[in-house]
């Protein structure tokens, strides 16, 4: 052995360790980045699944679309008047959590969902809830409050339920913006008239009570990717929003909501759930529709009082499910159906 190669020699168990923790490093980094991506899956991968041909459509368009209402152009709304205010209402309609959410840059009222949750593309969509008939069908009388209710307290209506929140006043800014994209959004729709497309799909009734455990089934398969297992939806990462909303649970909507009425849930979710699904693509089927509502409508969410509802009981929906009803009916059924029976009951 020469003298040169000796030093080299002396060195090599600390090339070694070197070299191992090199190769620790590495697997750290990468594992980390690996799980990074595993645990935090971003939205896209979600949406690419319920477009795989296993979601194809099981059943035919819900409605003719000759005839259903479309929005006025959005790029017209700069010739009106008051172009800043329809805009700043369409804004509040599709970002509400960012001005009047938990953390809300107007005020604090509501609890983190959007208008637009549940009345998509800022109520646009052909049986998507939309404002269409907004401003042709109000003032209206209401089973519910047994009284004529303006654009405003209806409105109000969702702030406190569908948002389990506080009312806006009348005359604030907010709903004043909120109101004229409503009147924009209308501008076309004779008065008195709904038009062809409005509000929400009903679903024909089934012959038997929706079955929440089915509904259990049809969750898993078709929601959990984005409304995820505990139902909790997923939050933006600046907490501004969900990019997924809550089904149930302390931030989703509250018993006094429509949504908590089967027909409303089932109709909403047959045209525009799992996401992507649309009137003339649906994709869960009657049934489908009608137990998972049964299955989300069953878990827990926020109670408020509300007793003023519905001062003439003979006016409840088939589907309002708290009693005293003015026919036999039990709340569980009221709550679950069989419907058919009750819709019957209530022609006599
Ligand atoms: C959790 C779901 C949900 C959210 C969030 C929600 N709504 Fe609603 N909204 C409904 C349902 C359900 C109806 C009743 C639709 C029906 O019965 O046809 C409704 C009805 C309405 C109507 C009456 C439409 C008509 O033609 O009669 C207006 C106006 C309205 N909502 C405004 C709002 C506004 C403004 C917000 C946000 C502050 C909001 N909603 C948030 C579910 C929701
Ligand atoms: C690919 C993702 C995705 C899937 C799958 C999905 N949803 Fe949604 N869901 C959304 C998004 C996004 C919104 C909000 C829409 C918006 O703001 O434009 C939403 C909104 C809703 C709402 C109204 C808002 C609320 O929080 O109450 C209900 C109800 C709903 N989904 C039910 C369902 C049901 C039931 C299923 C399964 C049959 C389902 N969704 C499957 C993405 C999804």
């Amino acid at each position: 052995m020469n003298q040169a190669s000796k030093p080299l020699h002396q060195l090599f168990p600390l090339i070694m360790v070197l070299l191992l923790l090199a190769a620790l490093l590495v697997g750290l980094v990468g594992g980390v980045l690996y799980f990074d991506n595993v645990g935090l899956q971003p939205s896209t991968e979600h949406l690419a699944k319920t477009q795989e041909p296993s979601a194809a459509p099981k059943s035919k368009a819900l409605m003719d679309p000759v005839g259903m209402w479309v929005a006025p152009d959005w790029a017209s709304v700069d010739e009106e008047l008051n172009a800043d205010e329809i805009k700043y209402g369409r804004e509040l309609i599709a970002n509400t959590s960012e001005y009047l959410g938990p953390n809300g840059k107007v005020k604090k009222i509501s609890n983190g969902l959007n208008c637009q949750n549940c009345h998509l593309q800022a109520g646009t969509v052909p049986l998507g809830n939309n404002y269409s008939a907004a401003k042709s069908t109000y003032p209206k009388v209401r089973g519910r409050s047994g009284q004529s209710e303006d654009i405003q307290s209806r409105i109000n209506g969702c702030f406190q339920r569908s948002l389990n929140g506080e009312a806006l006043a009348d005359n604030s800014q907010e709903m004043k913006a909120m109101v004229a994209y409503m009147n924009w959004l209308g501008q076309d729709v004779e008065k008195g008239k709904s038009p062809k497309g409005a509000g929400i799909y009903e679903v024909p009734l089934l012959d038997r009570a929706a079955d929440p455990l089915k509904g259990k089934t049809i969750y898993e398969r078709q929601c959990v990717s984005c409304h995820m297992s505990d139902g909790q939806g997923v939050m933006e990462s600046d907490g501004s929003g969900y990019t997924y909303p809550p089904l149930w649970g302390e931030h989703s909507y509250n018993q006094g909501a429509g949504l908590f009425r089967m027909s409303r849930f089932a109709g909403y979710v047959k045209a525009n759930m799992p996401f992507g699904a649309t009137f003339e693509n649906p994709i869960l089927s009657d049934e489908e529709s009608w137990d998972v509502a049964a299955y989300v409508n069953s878990l827990d969410r926020p109670k408020k009082d509300f007793q003023d509802d519905w001062p003439d009981i003979s006016k409840k929906p088939m589907d309002h499910p708290f009693g005293p009803f003015s026919d036999g009916f039990s709340e569980e059924q009221h709550k679950f159906g069989p419907f058919k029976e009750i819709k019957a009951a209530a022609k006599k």
